[in-house]
């Protein structure tokens, strides 16, 4: 079959009249030969649509009901120079999660108002940073970051934007490790009062930002999961929000500006899987603010979005060299064809840590071969390093032929390691036909420096 691979591939992967596989309009044949595989490769102009696409799409709702949105890149989806700078030319801001997204973030030239910086633990040194850098805006998750944020703003003589990240109790998105708004995890204060009755957490931190001169209180921050399909949890966290926002404008007579709902929208990682849509679900949100705000008699606030996943993730495919085919007979009688790819758990460790599933095909030529029930593998001493749970392949698929797997481009390189010590792979953009390195390939040379012996 010929034409564009469609979902879950970016809008550039296109199979051609010769079998083989281009994406940007590189063959990948060409692009194996001059990045070597594994290699991550990512279609620019897939990633700035996407971009695109969210902020007209939430700009466009939300202006319908009165009021502005700033959609955030959450860079841990994948941070590079290159990439904040696509995110910032389509006229996205940068959310950063760390010291490191942020000194990417501040090299790409993002300036510091336009940047947001998170974390549940954030040290010194990463609030310090960003209050030199101008941040515009602080995500404090704790009572005693509070306090931290406005000594260190005391210190420097500037009062720190900040906003509360706050759980609202709605669980939503793929898996347990990345649904982040229910009560028992890590981040973010409960708008629940606590065992012994009284303000909630959330509350309390409200107040305590409030009464702090260093600190301006720009909003409330809410973050409910990740890889999310469902979008009744952004309405119901937003109403919990809101309830917050105009019981702290009855206490205090402030009624923050501001409001975050952060990021979560769910992608498609198999054919025939749909993802969020970004104009239905920017529709189904600012109505629901809207109606939400009229019921408390508010104004509505300002509202900012964070998606990664949904920017970055189908733009990016993994390309492949496959190594060993062995066909293994199961319990059952069925065989399964185990193929084994030159990368594996280290460039993505998504399917052993979340069970996700991706799809994968033959993209340096095509097969007329049966196809077989096979597991894409990777080179890892570890039976857990799978790549592709189950994908059908041709039956003649051999050492030597090219394989990708599509929508890896959130959640592989940034979460990548150097298990066994293999090295990371390059983050390779293609665009117009050409292609690009924007992070290289490491060496082994790389890691011997690491170790002093
Ligand atoms: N904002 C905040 C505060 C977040 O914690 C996250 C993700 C995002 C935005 C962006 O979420 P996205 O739009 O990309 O879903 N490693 C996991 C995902 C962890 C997400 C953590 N927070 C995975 O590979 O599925």
């Amino acid at each position: 079959m010929t034409g564009v691979l469609g979902v879950p591939w970016s809008h550039g992967a296109v199979r051609r009249a010769d079998g083989a596989v281009e994406v940007g309009g590189v063959d990948v044949r060409d692009l194996a030969a001059e990045h070597g595989t594994p290699a991550y490769v990512l279609d620019e102009a897939d990633f700035r649509a996407r971009a695109r696409g969210y902020r007209t799409a939430f700009a466009t709702a939300f202006a319908e009901v009165g009021t502005g949105v700033d959609v955030y890149y959450a860079g841990k989806a994948l941070l590079t120079v290159a990439v904040a700078r696509w995110a910032r030319e389509e006229g996205l801001r940068v959310d950063t999660a760390s010291g490191g997204e942020l000194a990417v973030a501040l090299r790409a030239g993002v300036p510091g108002a336009e940047i947001g910086l998170h974390g549940n633990n954030k040290s010194d040194a990463e609030i310090a940073a960003a209050l030199d850098a101008g941040v515009g805006r602080i995500i404090v998750d704790s009572l005693v970051e509070v306090d931290r944020v406005a000594a260190l703003a005391a210190a420097r003589g500037v009062v720190a934007p900040v906003m509360v990240r706050v759980t609202t109790g709605v669980h939503a998105g793929g898996h347990e490790y990345i649904s982040t708004a229910h009560e028992d995890q890590k981040f973010g204060l409960s708008v629940s009062a606590g065992p012994t009755g009284g303000d909630s957490p959330a509350m309390q931190a409200l107040l305590a930002v409030v009464a702090r001169p260093e600190l301006h209180l720009l909003g409330i921050h809410s973050h409910i999961g990740s890889q999310i399909l469902d979008p009744a949890g952004f309405e119901a966290a937003a109403r919990v929000v809101l309830r917050l926002r105009a019981d702290l404008a009855d206490r205090t007579g402030v009624l923050v500006d501001e409001v975050d709902l952060g990021g979560g929208y769910g992608i498609a990682y198999l054919p025939g899987e749909v993802p969020l849509e970004e104009d239905r679900i920017a529709k189904d949100v600012a109505s629901a603010v809207a109606a939400i705000c009229a019921e408390h008699g508010t104004p509505l606030p300002r509202i900012s979005i964070e998606p990664g996943r949904a920017i970055v993730g189908p733009a990016g495919l993994t390309l492949y060299t496959v190594g060993t085919v062995k066909p293994v007979v199961l319990d059952d009688g069925r065989v399964r064809t185990y193929v084994s790819v030159d990368g594996g758990m280290s460039d993505n460790i998504r399917p052993a840590l979340y069970g996700a599933d991706y799809h994968a095909e033959l993209v340096g030529r095509s097969s007329d071969a049966e196809p077989v029930l096979a597991r894409v593998v990777g080179k890892h001493c570890e039976s857990g390093d799978v790549v592709v749970h189950e994908v059908m392949l041709p039956g003649d698929v051999r050492a030597g032929d090219l394989l990708a797997v599509a929508a890896t481009g959130a959640y592989g390189r940034s979460m990548a390691s150097n298990y066994n010590l293999l090295t990371r792979p390059p983050v390779v953009a293609v665009s117009g036909g050409a292609s690009r390195v924007l992070v290289r390939r490491e060496t082994t040379d790389d890691l011997l420096a690491l170790d002093l012996g």
